[in-house]
């Protein structure tokens, strides 16, 4: 990424991710190594990023934004666990390394998703807050859950799995991208604000529809990515997508097509940004950066 703070962000939280599983005792240490292997080193810790950089733009501090960057870059990597099981994707390489399931077996790939999924909660709700009020603390809570689960990731996912080896309408694939990899993109802005000491319902309006833009975007671009990207850069098997008949926009519209959608996406999270009294130079910056990405 471009983005000159990301490097920064990301070593920050790849220090909070670290002290806070290596703090945990030892279960089974088989659990805990793939836990740690799927999680540290590697991801471009996009949605942390997100929550970094929007909660510092509304005020909030950065020791308080560790406790949801953790949580949300924890369920994602539990989402991409499951998401290349054999069940699932069935997919290989990941991050440029093996799947979770190929470099230990599919029972404990199962299990570090499950505990990983548990441990965001946790990072979440047992971060020693300095500025969030209890009622912001739990409504994060209830944001995590909700934009993870069934009306969210898992619900998107579910739709992904339904469709494949099927045509869909562009309205139920646009659904179906805004709940598996929209959704924690919104919910990571929502703990940007809910962190922050900002109250002001215009303010999240624009916010989220920001979120949602980018969060499509960010998908339609990783469809593109499948087809047009490389195997070593992107560190996922290219071509994954068409080998098992995804529903994507490419396969839908056309590269031509899907490439003006995820264009006319980032214009309407800019003018979204637009609306905002802040400094959103960072967060202009990780729209254009969505769909520039080459991984
Ligand atoms: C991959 O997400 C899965 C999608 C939701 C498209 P990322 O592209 O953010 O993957 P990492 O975290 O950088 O590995
Ligand atoms: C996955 O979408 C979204 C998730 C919830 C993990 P993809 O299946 O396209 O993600 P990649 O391409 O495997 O990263
Ligand atoms: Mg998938
Ligand atoms: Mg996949
Ligand atoms: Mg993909």
């Amino acid at each position: 990424m471009t983005l000159v703070s990301l490097t920064s962000y990301q070593q920050r939280l790849e220090q909070v991710l670290q002290h806070q599983l290596e703090k945990k005792s030892l279960t089974d240490p088989r659990l805990h190594q793939a836990m740690a292997y799927s999680l540290l080193l590697g991801g471009k810790r996009m949605r942390p990023f997100l929550v970094y950089s929007c909660g510092q733009m509304l005020g909030a501090s950065l020791a308080d934004l560790d406790g949801p960057a953790g949580a949300i870059e924890a369920l994602h990597t539990y989402s991409l666990i499951h998401d290349d099981l054999p069940a699932m994707d069935n997919d290989d390489l990941r991050r440029g390394k093996a799947t979770c399931h190929k470099a230990f077996d599919e029972a404990t790939a199962i299990l570090a998703g499950d505990a990983l999924q548990s441990f965001a909660f946790e990072l979440l709700s047992s971060h020693h807050y300095q500025q969030v009020p209890p009622q912001r603390i739990l409504a994060m809570v209830q944001q995590l859950a909700l934009h993870a689960g069934y009306s969210g990731m898992c619900g998107g996912q579910a739709i992904d799995l339904a469709h494949t080896n099927q045509k869909m309408q562009v309205d139920a694939l646009e659904q179906m991208h805004q709940l598996k990899t929209g959704a924690l993109i919104e919910c990571s802005v929502r703990f940007a604000y809910l962190a922050s000491p900002v109250d002001n319902a215009a303010h999240l309006d624009a916010l989220v529809r920001y979120s949602r833009a980018i969060g499509l975007a960010f998908q339609v671009q990783d469809d593109i990515l499948d087809i047009e990207g490389d195997t070593q850069v992107l560190g996922k098997t290219a071509g994954s997508d068409q080998k098992s008949n995804k529903a994507t926009y490419p396969a839908l519209l056309g590269l031509e097509q899907a490439r003006k959608k995820a264009q006319l996406l980032v214009e309407e999270a800019l003018a979204a940004l637009r609306e905002l009294p802040y400094a959103t130079d960072e967060l202009v910056a990780l729209a254009r950066y969505v769909i520039a990405r080459q991984f």
